[in-house]
C-alpha cells in the first residue's frame, strides 16, 4: 500500500488543510488508517465503531489484541453515545482537563464493540487538544480509535519522522502536524474503581485530579517497579519504549551520577561499544561518550516529556549498543517521565 503524507500546520488550517483533513476523514470511514498529530504523541487512527478498522490497527503495530484502544471524540456530547451513563466524576475532569491530556475510563455500550476494547466491557475515551485531531475526529464521524502511532514496543512517536519509519506502506496516510507539545502519552484514570484510580500517569498528575475529584487512587504496579502484580491497564504490562540498544538508569547525587557514568562509558567503550547518555541540560557539559544528548531542563520537567521519546529514538538512529541516562524525581510530571524511563529500559536501575 502506498502512504499518502500531507502536512498540516495547525496554526493555520487554510482550505487545503480542511480539504486534507476532509479526506483523511473519509479514509477513516471507509475503514482505513490514518496516523495524526495530537498534543500527547501521534495516534493511529482509524473508527472506533467499526471492528474491522480495529483489527486493522493492530495488525498495522503488531500489537497484541488484548490490549484495548482509547477511544478519541471531539465533543463531550458524543461521550453518552458510547457509555452505559457518563458518571459525575467524567462531567467534572471533562469541564477541567478537556480537551486535553486526560483519557478516562468507562462502562461501554453495545455500539463500541469489543475489538475496539481488547475484549473488555470497559472503554478508554479521550478528547484531544489538537486542531488537526479534532478536525479529523468530526470528519470522520466522531469516534476515532488511536493507540500511539509506532510499532508495538518502540518509543511512541512525537515527530511525524517515526511514524514514517514504523508505518509507512501500512496505513493510508500520514498528517505531519510537527512536534507534538507534550511528548507523553495522556494520564489514564480508571472511573469503574470504587475510588477514581490513575492507571497510567500523565501530564495531567495525581495532584491535579485530587484537586478536582478529592480522592484518588493509583494503580500500585506503576509505582512500585518490583510489584509482580498486574497493572490494570492491560497495556502496561508489555515491555515498551524499548530502544535498540541496552538502556541502564542512574539514580544518586549529581556528581556520583556523571561519575559513575563516565567510568562505565569509559568501560563499554573499551569493550568496543557504542556508548549513549542521557541527561540534562545542568550535566551536559560533564560526560564523555560517542554521543551525548540532553533531554531537557531540570527547572521545566515538561522540557524532558518533551523530549523524552524522541531522543530515545534519536539514539537507535545514532546504532547506540549501550546508554546511561539520569534519573528524575517521582512528584509531578516526574512519575511520568520515570514510569516511561523504567519501562524503556526494562527496569534496570541502579542507585549509588
Ligand atoms: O496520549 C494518548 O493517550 C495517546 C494518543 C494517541 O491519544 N494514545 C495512547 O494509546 O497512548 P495507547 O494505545 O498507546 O495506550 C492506551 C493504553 C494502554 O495501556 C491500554 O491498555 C489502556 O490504555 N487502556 C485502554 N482501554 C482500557 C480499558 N478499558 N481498561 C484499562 N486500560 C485501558
Ligand atoms: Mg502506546
Amino acid at each position: 500500500m502506498e502512504t499518502k503524507l500531507v502536512v498540516i500546520d495547525e496554526k493555520n488550517i487554510d482550505e487545503e488543510a480542511a480539504a486534507a483533513l476532509k479526506e483523511a476523514g473519509s479514509i477513516i470511514r471507509d475503514g482505513g488508517l490514518v496516523a495524526f498529530p495530537t498534543e500527547t504523541v501521534y495516534g493511529l487512527g482509524g473508527d472506533a465503531l467499526n471492528p474491522s478498522s480495529s483489527k486493522k490497527i493492530y495488525a498495522a503495530k503488531g500489537r497484541p489484541s488484548d490490549n484495548p484502544l482509547i477511544v478519541h471524540i471531539s465533543k463531550f456530547e458524543d461521550l453518552e453515545k458510547i457509555v452505559k451513563e457518563v458518571p459525575e466524576a467524567a462531567r467534572k475532569l471533562s469541564e477541567a482537563f478537556w480537551p486535553g491530556p486526560l483519557t478516562m475510563i468507562m462502562e461501554k455500550n453495545d455500539r463500541v464493540p469489543y475489538e475496539t476494547t481488547g475484549g473488555l466491557d470497559t472503554v478508554a475515551i479521550r478528547m484531544p487538544n489538537n486542531k488537526i485531531a479534532l478536525g479529523l475526529i468530526e470528519e470522520s464521524g466522531g469516534y476515532i480509535a488511536a493507540p500511539s502511532a509506532n510499532t508495538s514496543g518502540r518509543p511512541s512517536p512525537t515527530v511525524a519522522r517515526y511514524c514514517v519509519e514504523d508505518l509507512s506502506g501500512k496505513i493510508e496516510m500520514i498528517i505531519d502536524g510537527g512536534q507534538v507539545g507534550i511528548g507523553l502519552e495522556s494520564t489514564i484514570v480508571d472511573l469503574t474503581a470504587e475510588v477514581p484510580m490513575i492507571l497510567r500517569p500523565g501530564y495531567i498528575t495525581a495532584e491535579m485530579l485530587k484537586e478536582v475529584l478529592g480522592d484518588i487512587s493509583i494503580d500500585r504496579t506503576i509505582i512500585d517497579s518490583s510489584s509482580t502484580e498486574k497493572p490494570k491497564a492491560p497495556g502496561m504490562k508489555y515491555r515498551h519504549y524499548a530502544p535498540k540498544g541496552d538502556l541502564m538508569i542512574v539514580e544518586g547525587v549529581q556528581d556520583e551520577v556523571v561519575a559513575f557514568i563516565n567510568e562505565k562509558s569509559r568501560e563499554a567503550a573499551a569493550a568496543g561499544k557504542r556508548v549513549g547518555v542521557i541527561c540534562t541540560d545542568e550535566t551536559m557539559p560533564m560526560y564523555n561518550a560517542d554521543v551525548v544528548k540532553s533531554v531537557g531542563n531540570r527547572e521545566d520537567e515538561s522540557t524532558v516529556a518533551h523530549e523524552l521519546f524522541k531522543v530515545l529514538r534519536e539514539f537507535d538512529d545514532e546504532n547506540i549498543d549501550v546508554m546511561y541516562s539520569e534519573s528524575f524525581d517521582d512528584s509531578g510530571i516526574g512519575q511520568a517521565i520515570m514510569n516511561r524511563l523504567l519501562k524503556a529500559a526494562g527496569h534496570q536501575l541502579t542507585i549509588l
